[in-house]
């Protein structure tokens, strides 16, 4: 299972309308996101013409995209207006700058626009090396390779956003599936468990200490929970 996947089956389970991706890159996850109605922030989109035109005549809806080229920041200050007439967010898939920071402030403004029912979806939840958890400021300074000359993938320290969410929110359930990098889920309501973390401790966490306690730190949950989730949740 990956995360194109689990915002499908999410998507056609709750009956999903409006859909938000934060990070698309080339639109591999969101050209074939089936929602009607699809909004993309990126500063730095690598979608051709082409692949739009494909993906219209693939699903008919993807003709209705809107494309915000900016940093999601920017997206949440210019565009809160827009998103209030939206009538609510059902799916959001958080995957742009993978710091702690930036993606908390993904999953709060997320949060704001979250239809009651909504679930967001966060990329790169369980690093699962160092090298792929390092703490840098982009992509382009995190290594691409390890010393055995195999590719990495970055995902940076999201897993503390995880963290952070699970120590100071009573009104949020979160887990991640152990899949894909690590696949967060949050959605509005009671924890199923919590964590007792400052922030200051969350600061100072290191690799290490995922490394440690994984399943606790993050609710790691086996890929195929997510049928179980959806089953009790939709
Ligand atoms: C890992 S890629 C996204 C991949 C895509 N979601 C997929 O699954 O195919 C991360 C993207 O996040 C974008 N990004 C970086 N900083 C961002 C920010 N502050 N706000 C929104 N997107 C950002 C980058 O330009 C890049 O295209």
């Amino acid at each position: 299972m990956d995360r194109l996947d689990i915002i499908q089956q999410t998507i056609q389970k709750k009956k999903a309308q409006r859909y938000l991706e934060i990070g698309v890159k080339k639109g591999k996850v969101f050209l074939q996101v089936p929602a009607r109605r699809k909004i993309a922030v990126d500063p730095n989109f690598k979608i051709s013409f082409k692949k739009k035109k494909d993906a219209w005549l693939q699903d008919a809806s993807n003709f209705f995209n809107k494309y915000y080229e900016m940093t999601s920041d920017d997206f949440f200050e210019r565009y809160h207006r827009r998103l209030q007439r939206l009538d609510g967010i059902d799916v959001a898939f958080i995957d742009g700058l993978h710091r702690y920071r930036q993606s908390l402030k993904d999953v709060q403004n997320c949060l704001t626009y979250l239809s009651p029912n909504g679930v967001i979806i966060m990329h790169d939840c369980n690093p699962a090396s160092e090298a792929e958890a390092v703490e840098v400021a982009s992509r382009e300074q995190a290594p691409r390779i390890n010393s055995q000359g195999q590719k990495l993938g970055w995902s940076g320290d999201v897993w503390k956003t995880i963290v952070h969410l699970r120590s100071t929110r009573e009104d949020l359930n979160v887990f991640v599936l152990d899949c894909d990098h690590g696949v967060g889920i949050i959605t509005k309501g009671r924890p199923e468990n919590k964590l007792d973390f400052t922030t200051e401790m969350i600061e100072a966490l290191a690799y290490e200490d995922l490394v440690r306690n994984r399943e606790q730190i993050l609710n790691l949950k086996p890929p195929e929970y997510l049928h179980q989730f959806l089953r009790a949740n939709s």
